[in-house]
């Protein structure tokens, strides 16, 4: 397909680790691992629409676009996404403009109502480009960092008073290698789907199917021995988990999610707390998360766990 001056070609698993270059290159404070890239490719609703694109120029390839959606039948609404991301060596208003265009019309005609594009709150151009095609901000995401060498005695601090707040509200944390439950994992996506439910949005989450869901959990930056939980009784009551990129990038929260029924209790900062002291001894030495910048609950313990704002992401939307 021709857009502009430009070449799109339907990109394959094998163009994931090009287009986690062009990202890191365009945005070198926020490197994409390029095999986490591939993995995250990999989940998918059976039933959704996604179309992803290298970009090339004069035949070189400088960049790539997507677009998605999930299944009408399971997001009636009818968002649906595209991103976009161009080499800046062929970073151009006029081909950025183009290749959303073309991505809408893809979408229009595939009958979405409505679509939304991310932009850094620092990325001017791009949010430029978003504002004259009739986007506006919609929601912001808080991305933060920890600085584990600075905060290590007040994390072990934290760490030591959520260990005595477990043992007294009869909470058990340990790692979901060390649980023995022949159906863990039909329980913990039964409370993480719950869990995810409360995420403020405003694309209507759909929940995985349980295939991706253990995709998900076989992640390369995700190990067992690194994925925490909480367990009360017979059920799974949270869940924390810190991504290791293996190639590039930073230690990020991956997942944090409780079980509405357990909430209020301290669990989940008990949870991060483990996960951190586990990348602490690790020799990691900062780690980043981000949340809905509605999102209070998670916003109060990043907070005053010492994570420091970086910046936004803003999510834009345009009624097509
Ligand atoms: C966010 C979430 C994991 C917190 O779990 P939790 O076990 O209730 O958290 P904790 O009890 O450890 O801590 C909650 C803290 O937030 C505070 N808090 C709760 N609601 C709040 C609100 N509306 N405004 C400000 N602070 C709030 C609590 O007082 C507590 O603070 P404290 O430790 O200083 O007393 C849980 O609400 C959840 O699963 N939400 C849905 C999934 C989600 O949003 N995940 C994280 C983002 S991806």
């Amino acid at each position: 397909m021709n857009v502009a001056d430009m070449t799109l070609r339907p990109a394959t698993l094998d163009d994931a680790a090009f287009v986690a270059d062009v990202l890191t290159e365009a945005h070198p404070d926020d490197p994409e691992d390029p095999q986490l890239m591939r993995h995250w490719w990999t989940i998918q609703d059976p039933e959704a629409t996604v179309e992803r694109f290298v970009v090339s120029v004069v035949g070189a390839d400088a960049g790539f676009v997507s677009r998605s959606h999930e299944s009408w039948a399971k997001m009636p609404e009818r968002f649906g996404r595209i991103g976009v991301c161009l080499r800046p060596a062929a970073w151009s208003a006029a081909r950025l403009d183009a290749l959303v265009a073309a991505m809408e019309d893809r979408q229009r005609a595939d009958g979405a109502r409505k679509v939304t594009m991310w932009a850094w709150d620092d990325d001017s151009q791009h949010i430029g480009m978003l504002k004259q095609r009739g986007y506006r901000e919609e929601r912001r995401q808080r991305f933060w960092e920890l600085d584990l060498v600075a905060g290590r005695e007040r994390i072990t601090k934290m760490a030591t008073e959520s260990r005595e707040r477990m043992k007294k509200e009869g909470v058990r944390i340990l790692t979901l290698a060390d649980d023995d439950d022949p159906q863990k994992f039909e329980r913990l996506k039964r409370m993480s789907d719950e869990a995810e439910a409360d995420v403020p949005t405003t694309v209507p989450h759909v929940p995985l199917e349980m295939d991706e869901f253990m995709k998900w959990l076989q992640s390369p930056g995700l190990r067992p021995d690194r994925i925490w939980i909480a367990r009360e009784g017979d059920d799974i009551v949270g869940i924390s988990q810190l991504a290791y990129p293996p190639v590039r990038g930073i230690v990020v929260t991956d997942w944090t999610g409780m079980a509405r029924k357990a909430r209020g209790r301290g669990i989940a900062r008990a949870l991060k707390c483990e996960t951190l002291m586990q990348a602490i001894a690790l020799g990691v030495d900062r780690v980043r998360t981000d949340n809905d910048s509605t999102n209070a609950p998670i916003l109060h313990i990043n907070e005053t766990m010492g994570y420091r704002r970086r910046h936004d992401g803003i999510q834009y939307l345009k009624e097509l």
